[in-house]
């Protein structure tokens, strides 16, 4: 099959990584006899360096009209950069929220999940993650405070900002359906997690998922207040299957998630909808740092394509011949700098890209 991939470097180590994963692809397009073919568009900083603004109507079609989006990363150094000088809906972040919105890719899913080869980068105690964890956050991404009315007024000489949290039930059920989907492909439970002892969007949050796993008899839901979600994914992350929350909360979660499993720079995630297009990026940011230095652990973005196979494109075999990949070089000892450790070989970002591709053969 031929598939067209939009492919959105973005910024800082975004054009190294997507290099790598672009490798990636293409081994797998000679082993299975695909054809994948990119076309690039700019988003982010880059996008306004070149045009003005952080993601043109123009980028967007383009997007819309591709089999599926590949994205490294977009921003930059927030206190040196001059794109944070812009008011924020010109900023390198509002792109990723309008594409997010425009392909209404209303489904974030952020695997947490421990290496077995990595497992000494873990932060936990080893008691409580011996076996490991292996869970994901299922965040709604087009609805909440993110998309709310916002403004900032004077009243009576003091200003005042506001930001407005609204979820309907249609949003809520879609985003439930999702959840409870992916349960049935793993371990059959779903926790849905929101601050239903004070907010109104989080009873109905929790009416409606509740409503929606009566069409899932086999997965067990269970509800579990934010706040105790952050202190469990720390305490207790094995009980964890599928977390499934609004946007706010599955922004917050899903980097506590990533945190605990020791090792960002190996996290992949699928953003997707109600049709086969998703965007898969790295869940770690542009890290502007260490740009153009062949430092960046491309294996989040490789990952990420190994997603885009298996959730657009329905190429199962080929996602898991990916993922073995990535297992081997790391049980052959290979690590970029983010994840090394004594004893290891040292690799850069290129050269994990081509040891990925070896791995493949
Ligand atoms: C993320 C990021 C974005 C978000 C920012 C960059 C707007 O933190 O993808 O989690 O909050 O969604
Ligand atoms: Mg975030």
């Amino acid at each position: 099959m031929d598939y067209k991939i939009a492919v959105i470097p973005g910024d800082g180590i975004g054009p190294e990584i997507v290099a790598e994963a672009k490798k990636v692809l293409d081994k797998i397009g000679v082993i299975y006899g695909h054809s994948f073919e990119y076309q690039e568009l700019l988003m982010g900083g880059c996008s306004i360096d070149a045009y003005g603004v952080p993601l043109t109507d123009e980028t967007l079609e383009a997007a819309k009209a591709s089999d599926s989006v590949l994205l490294g990363a977009v921003g930059g150094d927030v206190g040196k950069s001059d794109w944070y000088k812009l008011p924020p809906d010109k900023r390198p972040e509002a792109g990723l929220l309008k594409i997010r919105k425009g392909l209404e890719l209303y489904a974030n899913i952020r695997p947490a999940v421990l290496f077995d080869e990595l497992s000494g980068a873990c932060p936990l105690k080893e008691e409580i993650t011996e076996g490991g964890f292996d869970f994901i956050v299922m965040r709604e991404l087009t609805g909440g405070l993110y998309f709310g009315e916002r403004k900032t007024i004077e009243e009576n000489g003091v200003l005042k900002a506001i930001d407005t949290l609204t979820y309907d039930e249609n949003e809520i059920r879609r985003i439930a359906k999702w959840g409870f989907e992916v349960a049935m492909k793993r371990n059959k439970k779903v926790c849905s997690v929101d601050k239903a002892n004070v907010l109104d969007s989080s009873r109905l949050w929790r009416k409606i998922v509740k409503e929606v796993s009566g069409e899932y008899p086999e997965v067990e839901l269970t509800d579990m207040l934010v706040d105790n979600c952050a202190m469990q994914i720390v305490r207790d992350p094995k009980q964890f299957d599928v977390i499934l929350t609004e946007n706010m909360f599955g922004d917050i979660l899903s980097d506590e998630a990533s945190m605990v499993t020791g090792s960002i720079g190996m996290l992949p995630s699928a953003s997707l909808g109600a049709a086969k297009l998703g965007l898969y990026e790295p869940s770690h940011g542009s890290a502007p740092d260490i740009a153009g230095q062949d430092k960046a652990n491309p294996i989040a973005t490789v990952l990420s394509a190994a997603m885009m196979l298996r959730y657009s494109f329905d190429l199962e075999k080929e996602a898991d011949a990916i993922e073995a990949a990535v297992k081997q070089v790391l049980k052959e000892g290979y690590r970029t700098v983010d994840i090394m450790d004594k004893g290891k070989t040292l690799t850069g970002t290129k050269q994990m890209g081509d040891l990925i591709v070896k791995y493949l053969a």
